[in-house]
């Protein structure tokens, strides 16, 4: 559908989520429908003011994990400061000298493109960030909105800080959330000027957490209906930027789940954890925001001409818009055998609880594929419910081969031999052999091998959840994917998808691709909400996946797809490498890493900023991390977006 050519210059001009958060939401319209006291001018940190006249103003509401609302109020310094930098308009109501200020000792010292923490307090989260940016100083919260790591361990790019841990991001000089995973905002603060010193203001009462991003209501007049089929992350996030961008028509969510959207990665990752508390937003988020989540409803078929989503239960429901996010469902592969009690495939909350009942009395555990899922499980397994014997079943003869190469393959094999896993490889699944109970007895495998087993559990991979569309007239891939363009269209103009189910065109190796991931589903939910209200805004991230066994995470940047070639510097078995994966154009198109959290998000910013060098410079050593942070930051911004011409290239509405 797009060349190569066309959707690299595409990306010349595309959107950073920062970009279009900032721009395309627009902060200052987003806050005037806050009923919160009246505002200031904007500051948006360019220019300087009188201290006495400037204030800060905005509600903060620290909503997740039960973390108690706050409210702050500051007034302005009534001393005559000059306020170098500030966040906007944003995250303060004002009491009077409801602040105070702390002198930031490193202010001298602190380079261009350097950041640093600020503590302001004894404990360990009395810090906040400070960064300096185009000559300027700023202040924003330390901890991700997402789960907390301090940001100042991450990576600061021009105006942007990346968490350490997952790659969320944030401008430093408003706090606005750049990409996913975090879904608000950090606090910002300003930064005031005194007698050639300067100061952080930050509220008494203490520092909020997060900075929520304001919510547009419904206005009963718009009769304007959108509507979301599939309740996960990038449903979720299409309808909250429904609302951060003004749109003031009904939003219905259609789910065929029973529970508003809660964070699925952590189902392997703490397969003994409580997912009830695992929410990405409290119920009453979603109620004040007016998304209605119509849960335990299934989307029967969709029909384009008449602009209706027809459930199972035969209601039919008008869309003026409508965004398709059913994620995956898991495949099955043709064995018999896989109705007997305590047999589980993980993909749900459900399958979670289930699953941790069954193995808090299993004995013998058997996980069939050496998946992402498959393994992180067998590592919950081991190490959460240590009566059970755990086998981990690989289809290859070293897990993962195919993902990140034999050497990181093995280090993977071996970490899991270590902590107690019996990894069975270059076997397939053939028989699940029951008790006469019905009750799951054992797994033959093709290597000859019976291995006993009272719960197993299937990593063998999902499809796109998609049937549902094969009459709709939509174009879908061969294996179910929903075509789409770089603005998430599909070929209905009313109908848009993102997340595990899009296949859109990629532009760094030019094919469309599609990409199972957390952290791209909550961005496409992003952006197929700009471009549902007609922003035209093109998707052009780079995927971010993240891995975790044993305590040690594993980060994966790009799209690996038909990699030819591995370039690894570091040492593995340390758990401390870069690994760089490059196709037979000589192209890195991914990179892994461990241990090395500022090289893969150096590397990351690369392939966003398309400033990464050849795959063969750096087996020669002409090119390091550090040249290419170097390259990063020298291109400083230049392939950001300026506000995507390539906007005018198509109406979407
Ligand atoms: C256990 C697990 C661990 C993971 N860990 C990681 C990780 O560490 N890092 C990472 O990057 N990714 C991870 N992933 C992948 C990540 O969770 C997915 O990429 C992401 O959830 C996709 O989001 P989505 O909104 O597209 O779909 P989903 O999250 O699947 O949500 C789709 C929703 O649509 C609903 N639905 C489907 N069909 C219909 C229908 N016909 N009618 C109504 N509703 C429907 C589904 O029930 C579901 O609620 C993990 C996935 C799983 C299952
Ligand atoms: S904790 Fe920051 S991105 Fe997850």
């Amino acid at each position: 559908m797009f060349s190569k050519q066309s959707l690299q210059r595409l990306n010349q001009l595309r959107v950073t989520s920062s970009a279009a958060r900032r721009s395309v939401i627009g902060t200052t319209s987003s806050f005037n429908s806050m009923p919160i006291r009246q505002f200031s001018s904007q500051n948006d940190g360019d220019e300087k003011k009188s201290g006495s006249s400037f204030y800060k103003f905005g509600a903060f509401a620290a909503l997740s994990g039960g973390i108690a609302t706050a409210l702050y109020f500051n007034s302005a310094s009534k001393n005559e400061n000059t306020v170098v930098s500030s966040g906007p308009a944003v995250a303060y109501a004002a009491t009077p000298d409801g602040f105070r200020e702390v002198e930031i000792s490193f202010a001298e010292t602190l380079g261009e493109g350097e950041m640093q923490a600020l503590k302001i307090g004894e404990a360990n989260d009395q810090k906040v960030l400070v960064a300096r940016y185009q000559g300027k100083l700023y202040s924003t919260g330390n901890f991700c909105s997402h789960f907390g790591v301090p940001l100042n361990g991450g990576m600061l790019f021009d105006d942007k800080v990346l968490c350490p841990a997952h790659a969320a991001g944030f401008s430093i000089i408003t706090g606005e959330p750049d990409r996913a995973p975090g879904l608000d905002g950090i606090p910002s603060f300003a930064v005031v000027e005194r007698e050639g010193k300067f100061f952080v203001q930050v509220p008494a009462e203490g520092l909020p957490k997060k900075k929520t991003q304001a919510l547009s209501k419904r206005d009963p007049e718009n009769k304007t209906h959108f509507v979301i089929v599939g309740g996960g992350p990038a449903g979720l996030n299409c309808a909250e930027t429904l609302r951060q961008s003004n749109f003031t028509g009904q939003i219905t969510v259609i789910s065929r789940e029973d529970v508003i959207p809660y964070d699925r990665t952590l189902l392997t990752k703490a397969v003994g954890g409580d997912s009830s508390k695992w929410s990405l937003r409290p119920a009453d988020f979603l109620a004040d925001a007016d998304i209605d989540y119509k849960l335990k409803s299934r989307v029967y078929s969709v029909n384009p001409k008449e602009k209706k989503v027809i459930l199972v239960n035969g209601e039919h429901i008008h869309y003026d818009k409508l965004c398709i996010a059913t994620g995956a469902n898991v495949w099955k592969p043709p064995v018999d055998g896989l109705d007997a009690k305590n047999v589980f495939f993980m993909r749900t909350n459900k399958d979670q609880t289930a699953i941790k009942e069954a193995a808090k009395t299993a004995k013998n555990i058997v996980v069939i594929g050496a998946s992402f899922i498959g393994s992180e499980t067998a590592a919950g397994f081991v190490t959460q419910f240590k009566e059970a014997k755990v086998t981990l079943v690989s289809a290859t003869d070293v897990p993962f081969k195919l993902q990140f190469g034999e050497e990181i393959g093995k280090m993977m094999k071996s970490e899991h031999e270590k902590a107690g896993v019996n990894v069975e490889t270059s076997a397939m699944l053939e028989k699940v052999n029951a008790n006469a109970d019905g009750s799951v007895k054992s797994v033959s495998l093709s290597n000859g091998n019976e291995i006993e087993a009272d719960l197993v559990l299937l990593g063998t991979g999902v499809r796109p959840a998609t049937e549902f569309l094969k009459d709709s007239g939509l174009e879908l891939e061969k294996d179910g994917g929903v075509t789409v363009d770089p603005f998430l269209q599909t070929n209905d103009k009313h109908i848009f998808a993102a997340g595990d189910i899009a296949s859109y065109p990629y532009w760094p190796t030019g094919s469309h691709t599609r990409t199972e991931h957390w952290v791209v589903a909550l961005d496409q939910g992003t952006f197929a909400a700009f471009n549902m209200l007609g922003k035209l805004v093109p998707y052009g991230s780079i995927p971010f996946f993240w891995t975790r066994h044993y305590n040690k995470s594993l980060q994966y940047v790009g799209n690996g797809q038909g990699w030819t070639d591995i370039h690894i510097d570091g040492d593995v078995a340390a758990n401390k490498f870069i690994a760089y994966y490059s196709n037979k154009n000589d192209q890195v198109i991914a990179v892994a890493g461990q241990g090395n959290t500022s090289g893969v998000l150096t590397l990351f910013e690369a392939l966003h900023q398309n400033v990464m060098p050849k795959a063969s410079e750096i087996k020669s050593g002409r090119e390091t991390v550090e040249s290419i942070k170097s390259r990063v930051k020298q291109n400083s911004g230049a392939s950001r977006c300026k506000r995507a011409n390539c906007c005018q290239k198509k109406n979407v509405l």
